[in-house]
């Protein structure tokens, strides 16, 4: 990403950026100097300190004090949200009120340019609730008058090493998901969803009609598997699991949209032309030098 110039950039607000996605368009926008205000519920704890040893500016906010989101917008040149993760419906109502109150704050502080990092397939209803909580917020934006831009990231590549994970087994790289083998999984990595976030906030790009989804690759369960096998020099064997492995509902909602995800072909040129060097996930494994996990017991 080439660095520009932001000196007749003001200051870019960010809600998040103690998190992975807001600390990726940090990061970003650090590489290109911008000034940047991190909105922030505690500016004490150890992730707020680490921005602030950055030269960030912290803002202390609560969601349900609109005089402190005001502060915090105020003479803003631009502004990016996420949303807190949802794993019950009682969150997903949470995470409508976080995102609906930083819509009226931006509108009430008339920011000139709004970033929302909602997710892929917010411009439908997906039946997965926390997708469609996106959703509400994108509509609330798009009454608000606001001037909006929507990113909408698909699957985090980092879940790889973590929650989808794929093991050693008997010398070979296994990946296991709740996904069909004929489906491809749309993803991204967190590092760019931040590049290409920066780049709209920073006005060097701008996304068509307003919205753009966030997607480096889309693969099928047994290319992913092969992609890490060859990165460890062992075959790579996918294993597609039923639904009923996943015990939260919203997970195999989630999943269940992931199956239908050929339904919507994606256009993965529109991404590259933002940021030219967003990452497969050939490109993410060797960025992140992931190296196979130690073989489990007994294999
Ligand atoms: N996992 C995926 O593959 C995937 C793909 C697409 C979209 N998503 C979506 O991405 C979102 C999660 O993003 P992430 O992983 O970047 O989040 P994250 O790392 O968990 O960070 C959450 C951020 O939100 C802040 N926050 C949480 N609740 C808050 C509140 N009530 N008031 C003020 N600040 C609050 C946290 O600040 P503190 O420092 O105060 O805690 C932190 O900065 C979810 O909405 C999820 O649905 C995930």
């Amino acid at each position: 990403m080439a660095a520009v110039s932001t000196q007749t950039i003001g200051t870019i607000a960010v809600f998040g950026a103690t998190g992975q996605q807001g600390g990726a368009v940090v990061d970003a926008l650090l590489d290109h100097r911008a000034r940047v205000r991190a909105l922030v519920r505690n500016p004490q704890s150890g992730p707020a300190q680490a921005l602030a040893a950055r030269g960030i500016e912290l803002a202390a906010i609560r969601i349900d004090d609109p005089a402190s989101l005001a502060a915090a917008l105020a003479t803003v040149e631009a502004f990016y949200f996420m949303t807190p993760e949802a794993n019950s419906l009682d969150e997903v109502e949470a995470e409508i009120r976080v995102g609906t109150a930083l819509v009226d704050a931006a509108a009430a502080a008339r920011v000139p340019h709004v970033v929302f990092n909602s997710v892929f397939g917010a411009d439908r209803e997906t039946g997965v609730p926390h997708h469609d909580s996106k959703r509400r917020i994108e509509q609330h934006l798009g009454k608000s008058g606001l001037r909006v831009t929507m990113v909408r990231p698909t699957a985090f590549m980092e879940g790889f090493a973590s929650v989808m994970a794929p093991g050693l087994e008997h010398g070979e790289i296994v990946l296991r998901l709740p996904l069909p083998a004929d489906v491809a999984l749309k993803m991204i990595s967190i590092r760019d969803i931040g590049r290409v976030a920066t780049a709209l906030l920073l006005d060097t790009a701008a996304a068509p009609g307003g919205a753009v989804e966030l997607v480096g690759d889309e693969l099928t369960g047994p290319r992913i598997a092969a992609a890490f096998g060859a990165r460890a020099g062992l075959p790579g064997r996918y294993e597609a699991l039923p639904l009923s492995v996943l015990s939260n509902d919203l997970d195999r909602a989630m999943f269940r949209q992931f199956a239908e995800a050929t339904d919507y072909p994606s256009d993965l040129a529109v991404v590259r032309s933002i940021e030219p060097a967003t990452l497969d996930l050939v490109g993410w494994i060797r960025a992140t030098g992931w190296t196979a996990p130690a073989s489990v017991a007994g294999s």
